[in-house]
């Protein structure tokens, strides 16, 4: 059997999810898009994932979307399904409820960076090249590249790199806060691993929490969250007894 476009395996609670078409330099197609839907599907659901680390085979990460694949397409389709399966499915990984860390392995380019961004940290190798080169084909960073670009390294930053489309070199992503930290390519992965397990050994559920708080009050999460508290009181006990036993009931506030 065939090794798929992308791969996911799950060691000891971290899973990795790694982008697999080094011949294209890791563009994304739609079949990987869709593979990348079903893996957000999977992580969604895996009590015993605590980590995602996300990373490409080769020597690039990912150098974006895939040209011919998405210049082939009518404008409806474009704005109807590539664009909004993008912004869905990266969305999807920026929401996942564990930790998510982009393993920068080689060039970060448009959709790559835009999936990386997606991510909560980002660790790269000394000499990885990032940018946003989708101004010098006639088209924009479509896939959250303009809101999560500047969210992070600040607008004048985002418009230097989206405006020229120039690559910037990992050791100035770091400065620049576009990347956390920089290392040797031979040590990414293991410390991409040691990273991780020093977040896997922490309380999962704490650990989720906070990321939901860092990433702010969305209605869905927030919701999410008063549900599960509300349902854990006394209160909700005592509603659901009263309805079991048909009377009224009396709650305490506890
Ligand atoms: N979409 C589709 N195919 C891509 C691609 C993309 N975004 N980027 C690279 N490829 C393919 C090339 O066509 C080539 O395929 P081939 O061997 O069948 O001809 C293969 O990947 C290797 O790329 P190549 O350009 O030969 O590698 P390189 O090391 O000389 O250059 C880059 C690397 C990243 C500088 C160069 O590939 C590049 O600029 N890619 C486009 C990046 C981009 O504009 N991304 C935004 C897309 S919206």
């Amino acid at each position: 059997m065939s090794t798929p476009l992308v791969h996911l395996a799950i060691t000891d609670s971290i899973a990795t999810v790694t982008l697999n078409r080094p011949d294209k330099l890791n563009a994304l197609n739609g079949e990987m898009l869709a593979r990348l839907d079903a893996i957000a599907d999977e992580l969604d659901r895996a009590n015993d994932v605590r980590v995602v680390l996300l990373t490409g085979t080769g020597k690039a990460f990912c150098v974006g979307a895939d040209i011919f694949e998405w210049s082939s397409l009518s404008p409806l389709e474009m704005g109807r399904r590539w664009i909004r399966d993008g912004h869905r499915i990266f969305e999807r990984y920026a929401r996942l409820p564990q930790p998510l860390i982009a393993v920068l392995n080689g060039y970060t380019f448009g959709g790559g960076l835009e999936l990386a961004l997606a991510a909560d940290l980002r660790l790269a190798a000394a000499g990885v090249q990032l940018s946003f080169p989708e101004v010098k084909l006639g088209i924009i960073p479509g896939w959250g590249g303009t809101q999560r670009l500047p969210d992070l390294i600040g607008k004048s930053r985002a418009k230097q790199m989206i405006f020229s489309g120039a690559r910037v070199d990992a050791s100035v992503a770091e400065n620049w806060g576009l990347v956390n930290e920089v290392m040797a390519g031979e040590e990414l992965m293991e410390r991409a691993q040691a990273l991780a397990g020093e977040i896997a050994a922490n309380g999962p559920v704490a650990v989720q929490l906070t990321k939901q708080l860092i990433d702010g009050g969305e209605m869905a999460s927030l919701e999410a969250l008063a549900g599960t508290l509300a349902s854990y009181t006394e209160d909700a006990q005592e509603g659901v007894a009263a309805f079991r036993e048909r009377r009224p009931p009396n709650f305490t506030g506890g």
